[in-house]
């Protein structure tokens, strides 16, 4: 037996082994865009940070588990919204490098210094940095929020300075912005853009809002995962440049087979930096392990949780 047979077989086994789990133990399983292709095709819901976030404070209420295959501040976003239920994650060393540009204790010395302002904060964020924020936020539904305060209104936003300034630039507004940044986002190469551009000129360029402007200034569209996999099936292009984490090449290509998916490059050729490597933590033997022996288990301190809640179901009410 060829040694891709043997992946195949061992690979169809564990997701065997995942839904008999999943169902004894009626759990549900959540995946963002940018995990690895076979946990998308197996999770119950696949999709971007708000989708993920609406799937918790909906139809994960009648699960007795639920699974968060992406980073931790996802499974945290999933156990604010669903207190009550046991939430898992895969690999409980999934950081985010956004997330972790921004300690809360210096993000509240900020908060501080600057107190008629109204806080708002991306979702990439520790349960602590939601606490101390007003409104929080997903690529998808930033620029509804932000347009919904008052134009003189005086606004932090965090952690993102490649989100907060694009949303600046769209909405006219100049909020202070935290200087955070998501490590992926911040390596696409112009230069390698514009020589796909050159072979390929009909393709549009999609571009996440995370990537730094010289990179969004390129872009045919600007959007959170989920707004580039509609304006992609929505177009009557066959190729597109995707700017992103390539986790979301996957859900494109599945869902357009026809077209063609071309992963923007990264400033280093050398390494594979459009992937997240706290998202590629998460795998096929770690989902199945997490499912059986039911841990690791996100837990948050229940007076942390009540204030890291509120801007959460705020953004849910806004968005
Ligand atoms: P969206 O899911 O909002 O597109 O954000 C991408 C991201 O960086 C998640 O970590
Ligand atoms: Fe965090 Fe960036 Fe990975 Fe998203 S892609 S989880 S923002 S490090």
């Amino acid at each position: 037996m060829s040694e891709h047979v043997a992946d195949n077989k061992g690979k169809e086994l564990l997701k065997n082994e995942i839904k008999e789990l999943k169902r004894l133990k009626n759990a549900v399983i959540l995946a963002h865009y940018y995990v690895d292709g076979d946990i998308q095709d197996i999770a119950d819901y696949v999709g971007d940070s708000l989708a993920l976030a609406r799937q918790a404070a909906d139809t994960a209420q009648n699960a007795d588990i639920v699974v968060m295959c992406g980073v931790n501040f996802m499974g945290e976003t999933v156990k604010l919204l669903c207190p009550d239920k046991k939430v898992l994650v895969p690999d409980s060393t999934s950081g985010c490098s956004l997330a972790d540009s921004c300690p809360a204790d210096a993000f509240a010395e900020f908060v501080a210094s600057h107190p008629e302002h109204t806080v708002i904060s991306y979702v990439n964020t520790t349960a602590e940095v939601k606490a101390l924020s007003d409104v929080l936020v997903t690529s998808g539904n930033a620029r509804k929020i932000v347009d919904s305060f008052p134009e003189d209104a005086k606004l932090i936003f965090g952690p993102d300075r490649n989100l907060g300034g694009y949303l600046n630039s769209v909405t006219g507004r100049e909020m202070l912005l935290w200087d955070g940044a998501c490590h992926v986002h911040e390596r696409f190469s112009a230069e390698g853009i514009l020589q796909l551009k050159k072979q390929h000129p009909e393709a549009p360029v999609l571009v996440h809002p995370e990537c730094k402007r010289h990179i969004v200034l390129l872009a045919d569209k600007v959007g959170s995962t989920a707004a580039l996999l509609d304006y992609a099936l929505a177009s009557d292009a066959d190729e597109f440049i995707v700017a992103t984490e390539s986790g979301i090449l996957h859900q494109m290509r599945k869902a357009a087979p026809g077209k063609t998916f071309i992963a923007a490059p990264a400033d280093d050729s050398t390494c594979a930096c459009n992937e997240c490597s706290f998202m590629k933590l998460n795998t096929l033997e770690k989902l199945r392990d997490c499912l059986m022996a039911e841990t690791p288990e996100i837990q948050i301190d229940p007076a942390l949780a009540q204030r890291a809640l509120v801007p959460i179901e705020r953004m849910l009410q806004l968005s």
